[in-house]
This record gives structure tokens, C-alpha cells and sequence, in this order.
């Protein structure tokens, strides 16, 4: 196996492993792509406060997210059609997470279905659910949670509407991939990946296709959400998606401290500080800069995680600091696993953990529960002070 020493180390395998429409679903954001880039970028703003002669001995990560275990405050993010990424790939990233200690989301918009990776992984995980108009579907996807034991669901709360990827139109992104004379000139360069690909029945969106009315091209993910997203949402229907489940729920999509208050009020146990990767509406601020104002405005009346732009281990210690509970990644461990299946996903997910515990030591802290805004030096611009 290569030497992994950084995230950026499983991006160029994957990118050479991988066809070109599936990477670059990954590695795309809407639009300009300006929030994308300041997603991760923001991050560099930020600097760590350097200090020496504390004893950094017995250090741990272990914490809670939602009253949760977890060996480092990190979960995996929903990515949609992760099982193109690499065959049955929603059930090695599964695998990896539950063997690292910390949770799996699996995508409404998977390969793999709830069922399938219920029955081939032994930890729970959480299931992102999108807002659908249909609420036999809506109803049946919690029921299904449930049944595959669940612990807990993630409502995403900003895709009403699909935000432009270019790049998605140009190559005809579907799942699986249409034969063109451009994608099978790419695919016959991506032989190991093919092989597997054939040797898996999962193909398809495995929670729509079948479960749900009127999928006329089920490969066709952008025709499918436009036509059954919920455009019309607010936040009566999302208390009654609160109904409809009863356990542990994530609210996922917030980038504003009226809509965070909004959020507390739906019986909510966390919400997740992200613009969807940088996918949905660009122009939007990062989320790293979105926190902090979010953070204040909700006081400890919910739990706050974050997603979007998250690369490192360092990343993970500023946004905790900051004073989120957790981290997610998405794109961070695409990458492990486009390159190499479920081992991949577990050398981001240990790359993360190194970079995370190290970082911590050399800010002088040894229990990330203690970790504090002390440790940052964090210029102006991420406490929400626009002119009106
Ligand atoms: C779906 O969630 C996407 O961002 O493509």
C-alpha cells in the first residue's frame, strides 16, 4: 500500500481510480464555486495558539455527539451516490466508521440501501433524509429507519432545489452511468473500478428505486429532485417530519441564527452548521464563519455541529474550539474511499485522528472536552459583524 500521510495523498489516487463523473460530483460546488473554496480556505484564517512545557501526556479525544459515544468528535457526513464512488461503497464507509468509533450517515440518495447496509454492518448508523413532497414515502423512509435500528435521522433542510454543478450537466452524471462515447473513453481507463462495479448488483439509488412513486429514470438524480423535492418546506412541515420519528434528530442545512433558533423550536437534538458543501447556494458565507454567530444565538439550548470545508485534523480542533460537538465529513473521506474501499476510509478517518490529537497536544490541551476558544486566535469577520 502507498504511504499515507495526508488527505491530499488519497485525493490523487482516487482521482486516478475513479470515472471522471463520479469525481467530479465529489469535488464540485455550485455555481462559481466561491463557497466551496472558502469553505476550506476560511479555515486557514484561523490560527492555533502555540503553547509549550504542559504536560501532554494521556490525551483523549473520546466525547459525545447527541448523547452518543464517540473516540474523536468527527462523524461521516451523507454524500449522495457514495456506492459509485466504489462498489457497495456506503457499506465500507459504514465499516470503517463503526471500527473508528464514530457514526455513519448514510444519503436518502445512496446505492446502497437502509436494508442493505443494516444487514452488512453491526454498528448503528444515522440516516439523512431529504424533505419529499410524497409522505408515504416520507413516512415509510422512517419507518424503514427504525426497523434497521437507526440511531438517529438527519433531516436535510437546504435542498428544496438542486444548486447548478456545472460540471454534473456536462458530464451526464447518472447512477449508473449512461454508456457515451466520453464516459466509456473514460471508464476503459478505470479498469479495477469497473471490475467491481460488475461484480455488485447495487447500482441504482437503492432507497428510491422501488420505494418511491414515479421515478421515470431512476439513474437520473437531478430530473428526480426536481420533480419530488418539497419546494414549498417550512417549519410546521418539519415538525411534522418530527412526528413521523420518534428517536434522535439531526437538523441539517443551517447558516443562519434565526433559522438556528427556528430549529430549537422543532424538538430538535443538534443542528448541523453547513451550506451543503459549498453546493447549494454560492455566494453563501462558509460555515466555518457561520458558527460563531449561530453559537451565540442558541446558547446551550441545542448542540451545534458543522460540515463543509472540513480537510484536517486541524480543522476539526478549530471547530470544535469554536464550540461545535462535532465535525463531519463528506469529501475528506470520498477520497479514502474512491482510492482504496474501506481501508481508505479508515486511513482519512486515522489521518484525521493524528492530525486532530497531535494538534491538541501542541496547543497544550490533553482532553478535547476542555478544548476552549483559548486556543484560537480568530481574526474579524467570523462573529457575524456585516454592516446591515
Ligand atoms: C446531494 O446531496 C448533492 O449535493 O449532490
Amino acid at each position: 500500500m502507498p504511504k499515507i500521510t495526508e488527505i491530499e495523498d488519497l485525493k490523487r489516487i482516487y482521482r486516478r481510480r475513479v470515472p471522471k463523473m463520479f469525481f467530479d460530483y465529489c469535488e464540485s460546488g455550485s455555481w462559481t464555486e466561491q463557497t466551496f473554496r472558502e469553505n476550506s480556505s476560511d479555515f486557514d484564517d484561523i490560527y492555533l495558539r502555540q503553547r509549550v512545557a504542559i504536560d501532554m501526556t494521556g490525551r483523549s479525544l473520546a466525547t459525545q455527539m447527541i448523547g452518543q459515544d464517540v473516540s474523536m468528535p468527527l462523524a461521516l457526513a451523507p454524500v449522495g451516490m457514495t456506492g459509485m464512488q466504489h462498489a457497495d461503497g456506503e457499506i465500507h464507509a459504514a465499516r470503517a466508521a463503526g471500527k473508528a468509533g464514530v457514526p455513519y450517515t448514510l444519503s436518502t440518495m445512496s446505492i446502497c440501501s437502509i436494508e442493505d447496509v443494516a444487514e452488512n454492518t453491526d454498528k448503528p448508523f444515522w440516516l439523512q433524509v431529504y424533505t419529499l413532497k410524497d409522505d408515504e414515502f416520507m413516512q415509510r423512509l422512517f419507518d424503514r429507519a427504525k426497523a434497521a435500528k437507526c440511531s438517529a435521522a438527519v433531516i436535510t433542510v437546504d435542498l428544496q432545489m438542486l444548486g447548478q454543478r456545472h460540471k454534473d450537466i456536462k458530464n451526464g452524471l447518472s447512477a449508473p452511468p449512461k454508456l457515451t462515447p466520453a464516459s466509456v473513453a473514460n471508464m476503459a481507463t478505470k479498469v479495477p473500478w469497473g471490475l467491481e462495479m460488475l461484480q455488485t448488483k447495487r447500482r441504482f439509488f437503492g432507497n428510491i428505486v422501488g420505494h418511491a412513486k414515479g421515478v421515470d429514470d431512476p439513474s437520473n438524480l437531478a430530473a428526480w429532485t426536481a420533480n419530488a423535492f418539497d419546494q414549498a418546506l417550512d417549519w410546521d412541515r418539519i415538525r411534522q417530519f418530527r412526528k413521523m420519528w420518534d428517536g434522535p434528530l439531526i437538523i441539517k442545512g443551517i447558516m443562519d441564527p434565526r433559522d438556528a433558533l427556528e430549529a430549537c423550536n422543532v424538538g430538535a437534538d443538534a443542528i448541523v452548521v453547513s451550506n451543503h458543501g459549498g453546493r447549494q447556494l454560492d455566494g453563501a458565507l462558509s460555515s466555518i464563519r457561520a458558527l460563531g454567530p449561530i453559537l451565540d444565538a442558541v446558547g446551550n439550548r441545542i448542540e451545534v455541529h458543522i460540515d463543509s470545508g472540513i480537510r484536517s485534523g486541524q480543522d476539526v480542533l478549530k471547530a470544535v474550539a469554536m464550540g461545535a460537538k462535532g465535525a463531519w465529513i463528506g469529501r475528506a473521506y470520498i477520497y479514502g474511499l474512491g482510492a482504496m474501499g474501506e481501508q481508505g476510509v479508515s486511513e482519512a478517518l486515522r489521518v484525521m485522528r493524528t492530525e486532530l490529537d497531535t494538534s491538541m497536544g501542541l496547543c497544550g490541551r490533553t482532553d478535547i472536552n476542555s478544548v476552549d476558544r483559548d486556543i484560537l486566535m480568530i481574526p474579524k469577520g467570523f462573529s457575524g459583524d456585516w454592516e446591515e
